[in-house]
C-alpha cells in the first residue's frame, strides 16, 4: 500500500521548525527511515566541491564516499538533475555497491537557484519498492525539505 504522503508532507513540515540545513536533514532522513517501509539505507550525499558528492546525515550502514558525478546512480542523478529511479540494481552496471542488501534505489537531486545542492538517496531490499506514486510523494518530501531549509544560494 502507498503511504499517506500528503499526510507525511504535514509532519515533515511540522518537524522541520529550524532553517539549519544540518539539522533538517539530518531530521529528513531519520523521519523517512522511520516512517516509510523497506528501506536499508536513507541519506544526503552534498555537494561541497564541484562536481563530487559528499557523504552527508544519513541512516543506515556506513556508506560510499565520496562519489564523483560521473559514477553511480547518485552521480547520474547529480548530472542530469533528474530522479533516479532504478528497480534492481543488480541490472544497472554503473551501480555503487555500498550495501549488499540494497536491491532498489531513487535518487532525488535537490537544486536551489539553479546550483545541485545535493541529491537524496533512498535504497531499499525489495526489488521495484519504488512505484511512481512513491517517487512523486517522496519528490514532495523533497520540495517540503528544500521549502523548510535556508540552503546555501
Ligand atoms: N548506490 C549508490 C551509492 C550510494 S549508496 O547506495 C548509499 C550509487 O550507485 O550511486
Amino acid at each position: 500500500m502507498t503511504p499517506d504522503y500528503p499526510l507525511l508532507a504535514r509532519q515533515l513540515e511540522a518537524l522541520l521548525d529550524t532553517p539549519d540545513w544540518l539539522t533538517n536533514s539530518a531530521q529528513t532522513c531519520a523521519f523517512l527511515m522511520q516512517e516509510l517501509p523497506d528501506l536499508n539505507w536513507v541519506g544526503f550525499y552534498l555537494q561541497r566541491q564541484p562536481e563530487m558528492l559528499s557523504l552527508g546525515p544519513f541512516q543506515g550502514k556506513p556508506a560510499c564516499h565520496p562519489i564523483p558525478f560521473t559514477k553511480g546512480v547518485c552521480g547520474a542523478a547529480a548530472r542530469t538533475r533528474e530522479t533516479q529511479r532504478v528497480a534492481d540494481v543488480h541490472a544497472v552496471a554503473d551501480h555503487i555497491a555500498c550495501d549488499a542488501d540494497s536491491r532498489a534505489e531513487l535518487v532525488v537531486p535537490i537544486v536551489v537557484n539553479d546550483r545541485l545542492w545535493g541529491v537524496l538517496d533512498l535504497d531499499s531490499p525489495r526489488q521495484d519498492r519504488f512505484s511512481d506514486a512513491d517517487q512523486a510523494g517522496i519528490e514532495r518530501l523533497v520540495a517540503v525539505f528544500i521549502e523548510k531549509t535556508a540552503l546555501p544560494k
